[in-house]
């Protein structure tokens, strides 16, 4: 199970990886879009870095096990442990072997890999996480061939090069295989099908995790649905300008507060002055239709288009009272 989607997600990057490469060629071959300019073919090899199951990719090179243990006890000990046991909360990357099946497995290069091009792949393009990219190929060849060896993959005589990399069974390959699922199964409905009006296209901002109603005691969903509804109600409770409060906290805060894809901020007057000058209707229509300005792409309504005309506006009064 956890291997199926695994190898779906490796699909993934390897597919962005080619869809880069070909966008790249594209580019490259077409020299009359009048944008930018082509790539030098340095700049797409700076690009071109993924390493393949098959070694496709890996560039000439070589590194001992011997000359891996000095490199990764100067660069990677520190935060993975003198044996890859992982010092305290950094990643182990030795050891866990039959854990996969266990609650907690303990998934490492060792224990879970399947492929030793990945390792070759990530280090090289990562690590050390705080210098990435920092290593010459050889030190990647070492520290790679050093990892194998902590979980007794390699013997500590063994230099790796691009010839044999490919050659090394990871423990746990055989756990690994194709995902043949589609990644979509929409049948086509002849019969008896949903009514498109019913269907409602819920849209919601990536990237950002509300964290208003956690609460300090618990996550208890059904209190924190009670709590929304009694929300809904303060509208009423207030005087006009704070009846907008609530609406602000739940949708508009996430952008307006911290002036995320080029909100304005609350409170930020030099910022709303322009703005409230072109008269509340103006606010008010680009607040309720969407409105697309130099500094960015304020969505209807949010983004949440339940909301009624009114609420929009009140949440607009109190943005407008509060950032004059
Ligand atoms: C400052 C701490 C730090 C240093 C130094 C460091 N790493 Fe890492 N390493 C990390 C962190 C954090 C991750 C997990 C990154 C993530 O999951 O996004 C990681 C992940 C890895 C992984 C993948 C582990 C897995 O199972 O997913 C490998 C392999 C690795 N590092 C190798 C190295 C090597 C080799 C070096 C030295 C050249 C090194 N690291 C240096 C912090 C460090
Ligand atoms: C996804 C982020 C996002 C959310 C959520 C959001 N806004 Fe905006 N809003 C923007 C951006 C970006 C702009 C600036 C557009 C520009 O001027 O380029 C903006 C501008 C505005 C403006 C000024 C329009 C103008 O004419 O200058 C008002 C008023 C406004 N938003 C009200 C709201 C209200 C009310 C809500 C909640 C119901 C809300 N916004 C939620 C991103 C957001």
């Amino acid at each position: 199970m956890f291997s199926s989607l695994n190898i779906s997600t490796m699909k993934k990057c390897t597919l962005a990886a080619v869809i880069g490469a070909t966008l790249l060629s594209t580019l490259a071959s077409a020299s009359n879009l009048d944008i930018g300019r082509a790539p030098t073919a340095e700049e797409i090899a700076g690009w071109d870095i993924d390493i393949r199951p098959d070694g496709k990719g890996l560039p000439p090179g070589e590194g001992s096990v011997a000359d891996g243990e000095v490199i990764y006890e100067d660069k990677c000990a520190v935060c993975h442990g003198v044996f890859g046991e992982g010092e305290k909360r950094w990643p182990k990357l030795a050891g866990g072997f039959d854990t996969l099946t266990d609650d907690r497995p303990e998934k490492t290069v060792g224990s879970y890999w399947p492929y030793a091009s990945t390792l070759w792949d990530y280090i090289h393009r990562t690590m050390p996480f705080p210098e990435p990219q920092s290593l010459s190929n050889n030190e990647v060849y070492a520290t790679t061939a050093y990892v194998l060896y902590l979980n007794e993959i390699v013997d500590e005589d063994f230099v790796l090069t691009p010839d044999n990399l490919v050659l090394i069974a990871m423990p746990n390959a055989g756990n690994f295989y194709r995902d043949d699922r589609p990644d979509v199964i929409n049948e086509r409905c002849m019969e008896n099908c949903k009514d498109p009006a019913s269907i409602e296209v819920v849209q919601s901002l990536r990237g950002i995790t509300p964290t208003d109603h956690f609460k300090e005691d618990g996550n208890d969903g059904v209190a924190y649905q009670e709590e929304i509804g009694k929300t809904a109600d303060i509208p009423s409770l207030f005087e006009p300008a704070k009846a907008g409060l609530a609406t602000y906290q739940q949708v508009c805060k996430a952008c307006h507060d911290s002036g995320l894809a080029g909100a304005p901020k609350l409170g930020e007057k030099t910022n709303w002055k322009a703005r409230i000058a072109t008269g509340k209707e103006t606010l008010y229509s680009h607040a309720i239709n969407g409105f697309q300005g130099e500094s960015g792409m304020m969505p209807a309504k949010g983004g949440q288009t339940q909301l009624t005309d009114d609420m929009v506006k009140q949440a607009v009064d109190y943005m407008v009272e509060s950032s004059q």
